[in-house]
């Protein structure tokens, strides 16, 4: 099964993401991440896309596809793909219908996490990362069990995004609305697109998203 998450900066597509690759193994496909993998790596791609990150732009629709693109080739048939932060924009969609076309895929739910904008700045400024094994917590909503030490892999090194400061988080959510909302339609169109209750617990969004997949 293949699936779109979508929904505005901190609307919980990466904590879904997250559950979904341990309780169905699924494979997630985050632009994001493969962008800021890339700059850390400072590959051409890295160097390129850096600036744009950091203002809270969106990098080019060619950039991200092809991304999409090598990570379907590696990962082969067989395995659900969960695109979280991918499209972003119609070019986008467009491009995804057509790489999934020749991997032999298709697309079976969109699911929109639907949420209200002005909680996302406090869950976006208090989030925060393990630095050795990715997972996320956030200052309020959901701390390590033992403080400073990561629930997962016991390390004590946690990181914040550069792009998480409230300027960026704003201008990261007007590119969402002029660019990424827009395209709702396109997969509404097909009858697609569910929407769920974003601004319930991590749980119940977690519960509303298995009973679409169930
Ligand atoms: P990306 O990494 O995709 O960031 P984003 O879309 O802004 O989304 P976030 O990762 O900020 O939020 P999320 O929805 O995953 O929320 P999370 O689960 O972490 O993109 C970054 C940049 O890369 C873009 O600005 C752009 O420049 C570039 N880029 C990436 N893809 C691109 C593309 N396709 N095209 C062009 N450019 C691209 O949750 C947030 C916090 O809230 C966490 O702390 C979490 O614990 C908490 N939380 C989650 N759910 C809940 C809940 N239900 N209740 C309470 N707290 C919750």
């Amino acid at each position: 099964m293949d699936i779109i998450l979508l929904g505005p900066p901190g609307a919980g597509k990466g904590t879904q993401s997250a559950r979904l690759v341990d309780h169905h193994q699924m494979r997630q496909l985050s632009t994001g991440d493969m962008l800021r993998a890339a700059v850390a790596a400072q590959t051409p791609v890295g160097l390129e896309a850096k600036a744009v990150m950091d203002r809270g732009e969106l990098v080019s629709d060619e950039i991200v596809s092809a991304l999409i693109d090598a990570e379907l080739t590696a990962m082969g048939a067989g395995v659900g793909a969960i695109f979280d932060g991918y499209p972003r924009t119609e070019a986008q969609a467009v491009a995804l219908d057509e790489i999934l076309r020749n991997h032999g895929r298709e697309l079976d739910h969109v699911v929109e996490l639907a949420v209200d904008e002005d909680a996302l700045v406090d869950r976006i400024t208090g989030r925060f990362t393990c630095a050795k094994c990715g997972e996320g917590y956030h200052e309020r909503h959901k701390q390590p069990e033992v403080a400073g030490v990561c629930d997962k892999c016991g390390s004590s090194e946690f990181k914040h995004r550069p792009d998480d400061n409230e300027e960026t988080v704003r201008k990261r959510m007007q590119e969402y609305r002029a660019k990424t909302a827009p395209i709702l339609p396109y997969y509404e169109a097909r009858d697609i697109v569910t929407r769920v209750d974003g601004m319930a617990s991590i749980d119940e969004v977690a519960q509303q998203i298995d009973a679409i997949l169930s």
